[in-house]
Order: structure tokens, then sequence, then C-alpha cells
């Protein structure tokens, strides 16, 4: 039930009906963030480590997207993390999904 719901939000995002309220761990899953922020691989804020992520949650939604869409200069975290075809949108629900497990 739970993949259910989550692949449709998918398939509703795709179709651009949903913007950026929902939080999104299929997406997180499938596109590889979790690669890095499961384990906390190449130094990435481990999701639900909430002391990894209290600072970078206190600089706000916007600038957390903004870094993961743009990547960080100089880290592992690639502009979209690495998955350039990934739509702001979608960025910004998986990167809701991480804070909110991460709060
Ligand atoms: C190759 C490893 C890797 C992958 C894959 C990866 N990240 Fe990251 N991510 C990092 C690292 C390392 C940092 C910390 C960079 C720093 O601030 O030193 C980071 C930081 C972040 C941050 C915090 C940004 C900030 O401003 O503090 C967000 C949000 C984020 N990643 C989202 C994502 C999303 C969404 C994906 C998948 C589309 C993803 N990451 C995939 C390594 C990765």
């Amino acid at each position: 039930m739970k993949k259910l719901v989550s692949v449709s939000i998918a398939a509703i995002a795709l179709f651009g009906m949903v913007s950026t309220a929902q939080a999104d761990i299929g997406q997180y899953r499938k596109n590889g963030c979790a690669a890095c922020h499961a384990s906390g691989a190449a130094g990435a804020p481990k999701v639900g480590d909430k002391a990894a992520w209290k600072a970078r949650i206190a600089k706000g939604m916007p600038a957390l997207a903004n870094s993961a869409i743009k990547g960080i200069p100089g880290t592992a975290m690639m502009a979209k993390g690495g998955r350039v075809n990934l739509t702001d949108a979608q960025i910004k629900s998986i990167v809701k999904y991480m804070v909110d497990a991460s709060k």
C-alpha cells in the first residue's frame, strides 16, 4: 500500500498536478539520493540524523532545495545529486522528505 501511494504520488508529480508540497520517499530511493544520504557515504548528512541536519534545516527549505538543485561545489553533492533529468519540483519533494525524516 505504501509503495502504491508513493508510485501514484510520483505519477501525479510527473504530470505536474502536484507541485512541491508532497514529501517523496519513493523518488528519494529511486534516484540514488539514498546511496549517500542513507548511510552518510561521502560525508553526506544522513537522513534521520537530527544533529547532522539541524544547522542545514535552519537555513530554510528554499536554501536547501537550491543547494540540492545546484549542488554544493567541492563536495560529493552534485547538482540534483547527479540526476539532471529530475525537475526542480521533484528535487524539492525529495528534499522535503529528507528534512521531514531528519527533524
Ligand atoms: C554522491 C553522494 C550524494 C548523492 C548521490 C546525493 N547527495 Fe546530497 N549531499 C551529499 C553530500 C556530501 C552533502 C553535504 C555537502 C556539504 O555541505 O559538505 C549533501 C548535502 C545535501 C543536502 C543539504 C544541502 C544544504 O544546503 O545543506 C541536500 C538537501 C541534499 N544533499 C539532497 C540530495 C538529493 C535530493 C539527492 C538525490 C537527488 C542527493 N542529495 C544525492 C552527497 C550526495
